[in-house]
């Protein structure tokens, strides 16, 4: 062993059939021996592990024999674990990082190289680590090490290191060799809209990853051990220990709450403080620390070995990766507060803030617009995922420290910007990936979505005069847009501009704040990029979301995407209605207030009146954009995609869109009213505000037009509508009172029907709810059911009394109206209600009616309205004979010489009935 150890180490061995023949020699030697105690032995063990780890390392092309060999003897190894010392523990397995190492770097050149001269080798030894689960004798390891080190000893953390290593080559690997290409939802997205022949989606099997994963939530002495390797490893484990824990986090919410030191209050949200010291994330950030002072180069000399790093950066960004990872989860686990990373100190905060900060402007300088280093895309990623924990609210120290730390707009906005036409200027930031779920640029929009959402409306209006919208719908339309033949083979081995999932939000957003400062003329009366907002809410594009097991993918990303691009979208809707002095363009109670929380529309003031202008100006022709592109239809597909509870706003703005008939005629071409979504939308399970809104999609619709009586009729909704008389919200009853009016508006049409089902007499009583505008929608309908013709009659004398009732007591002036002109119409086409009409005293409320309003200008509608019916009573004879007697008939006579010519007419023509006979 002597003679051999020397000479490995006096010259580089060269692969030979000599070697080979040391290397089973070795094995075989270490095999046979490994399991004695004599000391002696032990020593010969050893130097025979150490001349294999020289030899794996120098040989280059790996023997799969040997691979087979050593591993079955490390199995035997793992299987005596308790047995073995630190020292052999080590060395057999650094020989498996180094095999593991080896073949990562073999399928890394290939790979750059695209050469088709596949190193069958190297494939084999990574099925045969995968298919043997090599990965669990690993995670033995970091297990021994660990209780080891929980017991005081550090004799097994050496090992660990190792362990670290080789699953991270082991990861590595795998991820190389995959037959996917990587790309984000988009560009998958993309490359179907342009019928590219390759589909790539990110179906991988994480196998590898999901073992760790397991091991490390399920052990406590795996968790020590990784921290260790943390604290105390050198560079190239804590290289591995980062992206090995890097993908722990992405696949586990618990991981996560370890690394930070939460795992003891996963449910319990009132302890919001982590990251404090003895975590892995405060060792992250003492790593970053190291990390900045090795970029000072100069500074570091004299400093021990320990704190020299051979590449900063890469260490820097897989820190990073791991923080936005950590924060992501906290997020979906609703542990809103940055204070569960930074700790809850304000001193350590800032300071961890500060060196992210520092470190996301410390690269190039040289010019503004040379793309962004990655590690420096990585600490801004940091920093918006820490702000984007925060909830927000009036002094927030985080949000605050961040917008003092980070560059401004102007400066960020030159990173973004994509002036030249050629397709490789755009190739410059946001092609590369972070990680497999980050994007380069996903950091820099990050921030400034932030600038744009605390930096209030003179942020947005800076944004916008340096025209940063434009190129942020840049960044999307060079995605979008069809290349030429030429253009096509210059990108061949090229990335397009990849956006991930998180940047494709972050862009949603920061738009949305531009709108109101003038981004709302270049954005969305633009048909190219409305189209664009449409394509992000498409069938196609969710399928794939669905799919993304990273940030901004699954149910909550495909969620909060729908709701932010239709956020945007309905701006121009929102700006009118809640313009001052505009009269709100629908009666809807839910709808505006709903898509106005949060919403930038929300907030035009009165000083706005000029955009508010344009938009009401460029209405018609945001409508046939919206129309073009079909969003009525997209929305609606877009919902099979959402919860019921989650659909709220959506079908707010569909009820938005329902009101401007064209696009309410493409809503129901797109199934709006088709039976199963009426059903779906109207049941009791539904969320209040989305039945109200159906209920105002069907009110609008019919008070539209007759034309869409059909449509509705063959919603069967009839029960549903039942149902919504007698529900317990008064909001719900008065809208249904109010549908069922609109559809007795222009024809006989559902007369029958509403009998049948027995809504009449529904609505009879709603005349009596105890809210006031239930009883004046239910008047409405009354009244309309009334019109047409006498079908009605026979069930609706019931209301009289009812009617009579709201004509004297303290109501509206409207449902004053709305009951008097009920009343009218109950005579309209036939005297048989006529005798109850005046036993129950109609006739005389309305004749006092006249006489209480007939003095006060105030009142000149109810008066107008009481006239009125008064004069359709006088078609008959017992109405006549009654008015003819009453006290109150002199003030009719006087009412001829009022000075409103339509009170003037009214009282002429009872005074001529009257004389009539
Ligand atoms: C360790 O060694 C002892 C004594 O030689 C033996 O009894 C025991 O089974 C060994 N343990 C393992 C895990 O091999
Ligand atoms: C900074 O960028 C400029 C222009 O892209 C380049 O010429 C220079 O070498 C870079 N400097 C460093 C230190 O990377
Ligand atoms: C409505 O129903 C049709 C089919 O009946 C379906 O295609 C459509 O997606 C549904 N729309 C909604 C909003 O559920
Ligand atoms: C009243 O309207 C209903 C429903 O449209 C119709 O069936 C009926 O024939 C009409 N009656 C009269 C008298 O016009
Ligand atoms: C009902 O009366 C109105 C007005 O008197 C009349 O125009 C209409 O044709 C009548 N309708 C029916 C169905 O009799
Ligand atoms: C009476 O009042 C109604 C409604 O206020 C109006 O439509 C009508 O023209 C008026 N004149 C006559 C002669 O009925």
């Amino acid at each position: 062993m002597k003679i051999l150890t020397k000479l490995v180490a006096a010259k580089v061995p060269r692969p030979s059939a000599e070697t080979d023949e040391i290397i089973t020699t070795i094995i075989d030697f270490v095999a046979a021996t490994i399991s004695l105690t004599i000391s002696d032995v032990l020593a010969s063990t050893l130097q025979g592990l150490t001349i294999l780890k020289k030899l794996f390392d120098s040989c280059g092309m790996l023997h799969f024999q040997h691979w087979l060999s050593f591993i079955e003897l490390y199995s035997e190894i793992i299987q005596s674990i308790g047995n073995v010392t630190g020292r052999v523990l080590y060395e057999c397995t650094a020989c498996v990082s180094i095999m593991l190492y080896q073949v990562a770097s073999r399928l890394k050149i290939e790979a750059s190289v695209h050469s088709n001269e596949v190193d069958g080798n190297s494939k084999m030894i990574l099925n045969h680590a995968i298919e043997n689960d090599l990965v669990n004798l690993l995670c033995d390891c970091l297990a021994e090490s660990g209780t080891c080190l929980m017991s005081g000893s550090l004799d097994k953390l050496p090992a660990a290191c190792e362990a670290c290593k080789a699953i991270w080559a082991l990861i590595d690997a795998n991820e190389l060799s995959s037959t996917w290409k990587h790309s984000f939802p988009l560009q998958s997205l993309q490359n179907q809209l342009r019928q590219c022949d390759y589909i790539t989606l990110n179906t991988e099997t994480y196998g590898i990853i999901e073992i760790v994963t397991k091991s490390f939530v399920e052990s406590k002495p795996v968790q020590v051990a990784l921290f260790h390797c943390f604290h105390k490893g050198f560079e190239s484990a804590l290289h591995a220990s980062l992206q090995v824990t890097s993908r722990i986090c992405m696949s586990s919410s618990f991981a996560c709450h370890v690394i930070c030191g939460l795992e003891n209050s996963i449910e319990n949200t009132n302890n919001i403080e982590g990251g404090i010291d003895g975590t892995i994330i405060s060792d992250i950030f003492d790593l970053l620390s190291v990390g900045t002072s090795n970029l000072k180069k100069d500074k570091v000399e004299g400093r021990n070995q320990k704190c020299k790093l051979t590449n900063p950066q890469v260490i820097i960004l897989n820190s990073c990766i791991v923080l936005a990872t950590v924060a992501h989860h906290l997020i979906l686990a609703g542990k809103r507060s940055a204070a569960y990373i930074l700790t809850s100190s304000s001193k350590k905060q800032h300071d961890r803030l500060s060196i992210l900060a520092y470190i996301s402007s410390s690269g190039n300088k040289t010019s503004n617009s040379t793309p962004l280093e990655p590690y420096c895309a990585s600490a801004m990623l940091a920093l918006s995922s820490f702000v984007s924990l925060e909830d927000g609210g009036c002094a927030n120290f985080i949000i605050d420290t961040v917008l003092a730390l980070v560059p401004s707009i102007t400066t960020m906005q030159n990173h973004l910007r994509l002036e030249s036409p050629e397709v490789n200027a755009l190739i410059t930031n946001c092609n590369a990936l972070l990680s497999n779920w980050h994007g380069q640029c996903d950091g820099l929009i990050g921030l400034l979505e932030m600038r744009l959402k605390w930096g209030g409306p003179l942020a947005a209006k800076q944004a916008c005069s340096s025209g940063v919208p434009q190129h942020l719908i840049h960044l999307f339309s060079y995605g979008f847009r069809k290349y030429s033949v030429q253009e096509s083979e210059k990108l061949k081995n090229k990335v397009d501009v990849s956006l991930s999932p998180n940047a494709v939000m972050g862009i949603v957003s920061s738009i949305n704040y531009c709108l109101p400062a003038g981004a709302v003329y270049d954005i969305l009366f633009r048909k190219e990029s409305v189209k664009i907002f449409c394509d992000l809410i498409s069938d196609m594009h969710l399928k794939i979301l669905n799919d993304w097991n990273g940030p901004g993918g699954g149910k909550k990303g495909i969620m909060d995407l729908i709701n932010a691009v239709i956020d945007l979208l309905a701006f121009p809707f929102i700006a009118l209605q809640s313009a001052p002095g505009l009269p709100a363009t629908s009666a809807s109670i839910s709808s505006s207030h709903l898509l106005n929380i949060g919403s930038p529309g929300g907030h035009i003031g009165i000083e706005n009146k000029d955009l508010i202008k344009t938009i009401e100006k460029h209405l018609p022709q945001y409508l046939q954009i919206l129309l073009e592109v079909c969003l009525p239809t997209s929305v609606l597909r877009c919902l099979k995609y959402i919860e019921l509870k989650d659909c709220v706003c959506a079908i707010a703005f569909v009820a938005k869109m329902a009101s401007y008939r064209p696009l309410a005629i493409q809503l129901l071409e797109g199934g709006l009213l088709d039976p199963s979504n009426v059903s779906k939308f109207l049941d009791r399970s539904s969320p209040k505000e989305v039945t109200l809104d159906m209920l105002m999609i069907i009110s609008d619709l019919a008070r539209m037009s007759k034309d869409f009586y059909e449509v509705i009729n063959r919603a069967c909704l009839l029960d549903f509508l039942k149902n919504s008389l007698s529900h317990e919200d008064k909001d719900v009853r008065a809208k249904a009172c109010s549908a069922i009016g609109n559809m007795c508006r222009h024809s006989s049409y559902f007369y029958t029907s509403l009998s049948r089902n027995k809504i009449i007499s529904l609505i009879i009583e709603r005349c009596a709810d105890s809210d006031k505008r239930t009883r004046k929608f239910a008047c409405f309908a009354v009244g309309n059911a009334a019109y047409h013709n006498i079908t009605l009659y026979e069930e609706l004398r019931k209301c009289i009394p009812q009617l009579t009732r709201l004509l004297l007591s303290m109501e509206e002036d409207k449902t004053k109206s709305n009951a008097a002109g009920a009343l009218s119409n109950l005579v309209r086409n036939s005297t048989v209600l006529c005798g109850e009409i005046i036993s129950h005293g109609a006739l005389q409320g309305l004749l006092t009616l006249v006489n209480d309003c007939s003095g006060n200008g105030e009142k000149v509608t109810v008066l107008r309205t009481g006239l009125f019916a008064l004069s359709k009573m006088c078609d008959h004879l017992p109405c006549r004979q009654f008015i003819r007697s009453s006290e109150f008939f002199p003030v009719i006579v006087q009412l001829k010489s009022s000075s409103d010519p339509n009170i003037v007419a009214n009282a002429t023509a009872i005074i001529s009935k009257l004389s009539a006979v």
